[in-house]
């Protein structure tokens, strides 16, 4: 099947990137957020990323209108009639999606794929809250996905290989290397980088080294880009605790024990650079 029109549910962090992908593509995008204070919030941000590539020669005046023009902005969810693929991007909670599926099932036509990004929750559960378990799939983005190569495709139980197929294409389509996961929880990425953040937690937790210096034992040790305490601040120290707590839950195994200093920071709302200050402080940047 060709895809063309693709509608973006939640335009947050990683939504919002996702939009960009797309549209840079010359995909139909519609970015739907539940307020205009969303959307302007995300507009502006949008705006002052490729403003700022623009002033620095990575990206032309005529690029950046191009990807702009591509998107539309919706709080309602009228254009989803003509939806070839719904990516569904908002807060990791299972009963959050289900309400969403619930809203707009309906109103998508019968051809319509939905594609959750969800981090950790059952690709299956999901589909299984849909009427259309084998047009529905995992496609997991990794952050800043304007840059990350991969995209994780998780087929749900009942996930059919036309829907796999045209998904696969679809990640080529936008420049993108997909790998074939099999449903678990954390998929193959977070499984091995979420607890690896967790343990850097533990680190600063039992006063082993300090912030800076954990990441900079990993950057110049381990020859990471970033290291994992700027990484979980990137990702959102919410996101890497919900990962972890559903590792656990879902396995009973002590290696998936969140970090209470995580925990804490999360209950204290110092989430990372979506809330100004996490393992460092951003408020100022
Ligand atoms: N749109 C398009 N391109 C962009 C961009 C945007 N919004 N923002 C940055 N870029 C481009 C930059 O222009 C640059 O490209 P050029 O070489 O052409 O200039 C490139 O991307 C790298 O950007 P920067 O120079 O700003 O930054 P950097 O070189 O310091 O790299 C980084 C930043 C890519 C984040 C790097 O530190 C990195 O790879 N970190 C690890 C990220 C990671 O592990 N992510 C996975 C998180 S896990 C996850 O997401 C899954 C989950 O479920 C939790």
């Amino acid at each position: 099947m060709s895809i063309k029109n693709v509608f973006i549910i939640g335009i947050g962090t990683m939504g919002l990137d996702i939009a960009q992908v797309f549209a840079s593509h010359g995909f139909a995008v519609c970015a739907y957020a539940r307020s205009e204070a969303s959307l302007d919030r995300a507009k502006a941000k949008i705006n002052g990323t490729l403003s700022k590539r623009v002033a620095r020669g990575k990206m032309t005046q005529d690029e950046m209108d191009f990807i702009l023009h591509n998107i539309d902005w919706e709080t309602d969810y009228n254009k989803l009639d003509r939806a070839d693929l719904v990516i569904e991007a908002v807060a990791e909670d299972s009963s959050v999606k289900h309400e969403i599926y619930d809203q707009i099932e309906a109103l998508c036509p019968e051809r319509t794929i939905i594609a959750t990004n969800t981090s950790s929750i059952s690709i299956t559960e999901l589909a299984a809250y849909t009427t259309r378990p084998d047009r529905f799939i995992g496609m997991h983005f990794f952050n800043p996905a304007t840059v990350m190569k991969l995209i994780e495709l998780i087929r749900g139980m009942n996930t059919s290989d036309e829907t796999f197929n045209a998904i696969e294409e679809l990640c080529r389509e936008i420049g993108k290397e997909p790998v074939e996961v099999s449903e678990c929880p954390g998929f193959v990425v977070n499984r091995i980088l979420i607890p690896m953040i967790n343990e850097a937690c533990f680190i600063v937790q039992d006063g082993v080294a300090s912030i800076q210096d954990v990441d900079t034992a990993m950057k110049l040790g381990a020859n990471h880009p970033m290291g994992p305490l700027a990484l979980g601040d990137l990702i959102g120290l919410d996101v890497c605790l919900a990962i972890m707590d559903t590792m656990f839950n879902e396995t009973h195994d002590s290696k998936f024990r969140a970090c209470p200093l995580l925990r804490k920071m999360v209950r204290a709302k110092l989430l990372g650079k979506k809330t100004g200050r996490g393992f460092y402080d951003y408020s100022a940047k």
